[in-house]
């Protein structure tokens, strides 16, 4: 390797605005936030500037990432290198995915020295299964009171429809962003979405992200998500927008059940010929006969058939309007 060759290597690697010295994180080994397929995510802290301010450098960035919490997804150090690809890829993705309030926003990175690390923006209560689970027992028809200041002031847990509904239009909105852009995430479910302190939903995890010109979707099988899988993606593993939309109408279904498992009688061997046979997940109880209706058309087994992301997140809109 020529001295020159050596040099431009260097300024590639400084230019790149999302990496960071190791030594302005402190990883929190001792909270665990998530196993992930190839290392672990832990709880952590940036300390002073987080790279994404210098990356989108704007007014609105000026001050939001100053020592702030982090989630960081780290590599194990003896990971195999197709999972060091994967990784790699992902922060890839990461990067050119700009930023949107209803996605886990990537802080910074460390790809230049072992273990690597990816840092998401914190969700103070974590992956939204979970939270639903946690509140089932707690719906109420109310609005709930608006700033998250009051609620946290008067200990109020509890979660209305019209949250539910919130959670529903943020999502669309977040898959509408990642549709324009031209990605297929193909792992869209309530346990890879997160809440963070002011209830805002955020898409994560893409780990099984894609660009939907790359059809040549090979995956180990053992990793695909069958229950949120459309039709088409169980029959010949195509994955599209259209297939995103299915998954999505699967986890307002989560959503709407307070995150009750969905087919849970059905095994998943069964779930392609259940679906062929016009089967599909009944009315969670909190859902109205339309927010049942815009989960149906999801379930359309014509993938053309379904609506696009755009149009569901206008309809969420209004419906979300409607309630008081
Ligand atoms: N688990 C996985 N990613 C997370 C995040 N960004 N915040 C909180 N918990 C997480």
């Amino acid at each position: 390797r020529t001295v020159s060759q050596q040099v431009g290597l260097e300024m590639v690697m400084e230019t790149d605005l999302w990496e960071m010295p190791r030594d302005q994180v402190i990883v929190k080994r001792d909270i665990k936030l998530g196993n992930g397929v190839y290392g672990e995510v832990f709880k952590g802290v940036i300390i002073g500037k987080a790279p994404i301010e210098e990356v989108y450098k704007t007014a609105f960035f000026a001050h939001q990432y100053d020592d702030c919490e982090c989630a960081v997804k780290m590599l194990h150090s003896y990971a195999e290198a197709n999972s060091r690809a994967e990784f790699l890829q992902e922060i890839g993705f990461m990067k050119e995915l700009g930023f949107h309030p209803n996605i886990a926003n990537m802080l910074g990175c460390i790809t230049v020295s072992t273990p690597m690390c990816l840092l998401l923006e914190y969700a103070h209560y974590g992956d939204m299964a979970r939270f639903l689970r946690e509140r089932k027992d707690r719906v109420t028809t109310a609005p709930r009171l608006s700033s998250p200041a009051e609620r946290a002031a008067s200990n109020d847990d509890s979660v209305s429809i019209k949250d539910l509904l919130s959670f529903c239009w943020q999502i669309s909105d977040g898959m509408e962003y990642l549709t324009e852009l031209g990605f297929v995430h193909r792992d869209l479910a309530a346990r890879n979405v997160l809440v963070d302190k002011a209830m805002n939903a955020m898409i994560g995890d893409f780990g099984l992200c894609r660009k939907a010109d790359n059809v040549a979707f090979t995956s180990k099988a053992g990793r695909l998500p069958i229950k949120w899988m459309a039709i088409e993606s169980l029959k010949s593993y195509q994955f599209s927008t259209k297939s995103d939309v299915w998954s999505f109408g699967v986890l307002m279904f989560e959503i709407f059940s307070m995150g009750m498992v969905p087919y849970i009688d059905v095994p998943q061997t069964e779930m392609l010929s259940y679906l062929c046979a016009g089967k599909r997940l009944p009315r969670p109880k909190n859902a109205s006969l339309d927010i049942y209706d815009i989960m149906q058309s999801c379930w359309k087994e014509r993938a053309a058939d379904r609506p696009s992301f755009n149009s569901l997140r206008e309809r969420l809109a209004r419906h979300l309007e409607d309630a008081t």
